[in-house]
């Protein structure tokens, strides 16, 4: 009789260990149920329902548009394929900037509804009331700074961020306030690496890391970029682990041909 192994969902304890244990640590987005399978049988520590879903899911220029129902959504899609990473839903622009009472309901509808293990959230100190409040209502809050896409806008697009002295100290302070308030991993996007590295060195939580170096205490990348899905997207800290655009085209290509053709279906598919 065949052995049958019982995945373990990670936890916020077994990422800390791992982090604690100075292995960089892995995370991916994930949208679906057929790529979270992918990323269970891949073993990553950590999943990711970004609201870059708005972008890659659903071709909007950006992340704004997103609701909280569609990250819900999302988010038991996720867990349906998945049962070993740790799954972090993101909260939508404008579900947690303003009352914090309301930021800590719709934090509440991520765990309840969607079935998630922890939020993310874009900000420092401005939003640090409201990850207390979550954190003390037993919410995981995973805090993310530099490029954050929700202020795309207020940034006047999308840019490295931290290289003045003045900004850099600003992020390592709001690091230190995320923590502060209880947070168990904060994300940076779009940073310089010694910057990286600084904030990494002032908390002793978590950092996770997308185009900030290699100094991170570990690495995010958006699933569909880091498979090549999408060859026009070409920032400078990606790196393509695979070709996927060209080998699904072709296979589109190809599918079409026969049908056309009448050679698909051949008698081997037929009943
Ligand atoms: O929404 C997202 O995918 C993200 C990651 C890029 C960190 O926030």
């Amino acid at each position: 009789m065949s052995k049958q192994v019982k995945v373990r969902r990670r936890t916020t304890r077994s990422i800390r260990k791992k982090y604690e244990a100075g292995t960089p640590l892995t995370m991916v987005t994930c949208y679906d149920y057929t790529f979270a399978r992918l990323v269970e049988r891949a073993d990553l520590d950590l999943i990711l329902i970004g609201d870059s879903l708005g972008n890659v899911i659903q071709g909007q220029e950006t992340t704004l548009p997103v609701t909280l129902e569609d990250i819900i959504y999302h988010t038991r899609a996720v867990l349906r394929g998945n049962g070993s990473a740790l799954v972090v839903a993101d909260m939508p622009f404008m579900t947690y900037q303003g009352d914090e009472i309301e930021a800590l309901r719709n934090a509440g509808r991520l765990l309840k509804e969607g079935g998630a293990q922890a939020v993310k959230l874009e900000g420092g100190e401005e939003i640090a009331g409201a990850v207390r409040r979550m954190t003390n209502a037993g919410i995981p809050v995973c805090g993310h700074l530099g490029l954050t896409p929700q202020s795309v806008h207020a940034f006047g697009g999308f840019r490295v961020q931290g290289r003045e002295e003045d900004a850099a100290l600003k992020m390592i302070e709001d690091a230190k306030a995320l923590q502060e308030a209880g947070a168990f991993m904060v994300v940076l996007e779009l940073v310089p690496t010694e910057l990286a590295r600084r904030v990494t060195e002032a908390i002793d939580i978590p950092t996770i890391g997308i185009g900030a170096g290699s100094v991170t205490s570990g690495q995010v990348l958006v699933i569909y970029d880091l498979l090549g899905m999408n060859t026009e997207f070409t920032p400078k800290f990606l790196k393509r682990f695979a070709q996927l655009e060209g080998e699904i085209v072709g296979a589109l290509e190809e599918y079409k041909e026969e049908v056309e053709g009448r050679s698909y279906p051949g008698e081997e598919h037929s009943f």
